[in-house]
């Protein structure tokens, strides 16, 4: 059996750092994200009589190291006395680098391999197991604009608005190529351990999501760039304040925040967001992208400017 599917990053405007059940990966705080169109992983899953072990490509070189993580992904659809599997990655765009390539590709391997163990699951029962390997990959099952609700036991996933009732576009500044310093899953134990701003992180977080949710209902930009660039520098300062801090940002970094501090001064539509990496992320109303994206290349560090709309979630691309 052998299936293929798709899937796109997506970006956080309102985050999830922190984990409550770190044994189920279940997240402290709800989160609201964009789902991206222009970048992502294309992931085959196959069994086969042949296979004496998982095995794993990205872009047609072998990968030991993120194969752990994938299988254990692939045990939770397939169940652990699954076969043994071939997996195919393909990604368009830096890995490791704090572009969300977890999501996309763990929420593409739940799709692929819910299909080849032949396991009919709704989008909601996917993103949870997708949810279960990394908890942004959860968000990547749906397009457009989607809230991660935390309740109680349950995550709850919800489409807030689709891509094309607001076409916003992402430039994605890149300022480094190589893979970050920690990954996020690691990062965020040491916060909630040590900073001592985390607790006032999860307590305020409903009210942002409440934020957000009313900003994008109404399709209210000045309101929704208020809270998105307040959340992120927020779950900044937690890890900044953390033991050992944890700082994703270079000179670069900082110096695309004053390009995108200065188009808002002249009046642009854009605000920023910054993940557990270098990279900056300025989200555009799609009339002044193209100005937002020959200043972040004219900045000082920038390696290159990725541009992306909004997209549709994870869907399989063949059957088997
Ligand atoms: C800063 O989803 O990568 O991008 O559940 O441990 O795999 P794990 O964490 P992950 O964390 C994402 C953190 C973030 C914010 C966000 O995407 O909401």
């Amino acid at each position: 059996m052998r299936a293929t599917a798709i899937a796109q990053p997506n970006i956080a405007l309102i985050k999830y750092w922190g984990k409550r059940d770190a044994a189920r990966n279940l997240p402290a705080v709800g989160s609201i994200s964009i789902t991206l169109s222009d970048l992502y992983t294309k992931m085959t899953v196959q069994t086969g009589a042949e296979f004496r072990r998982d095995s794993l490509l990205i872009n047609g070189e072998r990968n030991d190291q993120l194969l752990p993580r994938l299988s254990g992904c692939i045990d939770t659809v397939m169940g652990r006395q699954r076969d043994f599997v071939a997996i195919e990655s393909s990604c368009n765009f830096p890995i490791a680098a704090g572009l969300a390539s977890s999501a996309s590709s763990f929420s593409a391997a739940t799709v692929a391999a819910a299909r080849v163990a032949n396991v009919p699951l709704d989008t909601e029962a996917l993103a949870r197991l997708a949810g279960r390997a990394s908890g942004s990959a959860a968000r990547s099952l749906y397009g457009g604009f989607v809230e991660l609700a935390n309740e109680d036991e349950n995550v709850v996933l919800s489409s807030l608005r689709d891509a094309e009732s607001w076409p916003l576009v992402v430039n994605v500044a890149i300022t480094e190529t190589g893979p970050k310093a920690m990954g996020s899953g690691e990062a965020m134990e040491i916060s909630r351990k040590t900073s001592p701003f985390y607790s006032t992180w999860v307590k305020q977080q409903s009210k942002d999501l409440d934020a957000a949710r009313d900003a994008i209902r109404m399709r209210d930009f000045a309101r929704l760039a208020a809270i998105a660039e307040h959340n992120c520098l927020k779950m900044h300062s937690v890890m900044w304040a953390s033991r050992p801090p944890m700082v994703y940002w270079n000179s670069s970094t900082l110096q695309c925040l004053q390009t995108i501090r200065q188009l808002q001064n002249d009046g642009r539509g854009v605000f920023f967001t910054i993940d557990a990496g270098p990279q900056v992320k300025a989200v555009c109303l799609a009339e002044d992208a193209d100005a937002v994206r020959r200043a972040l290349t004219e900045t000082p560090g920038v390696v290159k400017v990725m541009r992306s709309g909004l997209g549709l979630g994870a869907r399989l691309l063949d059957r088997p």
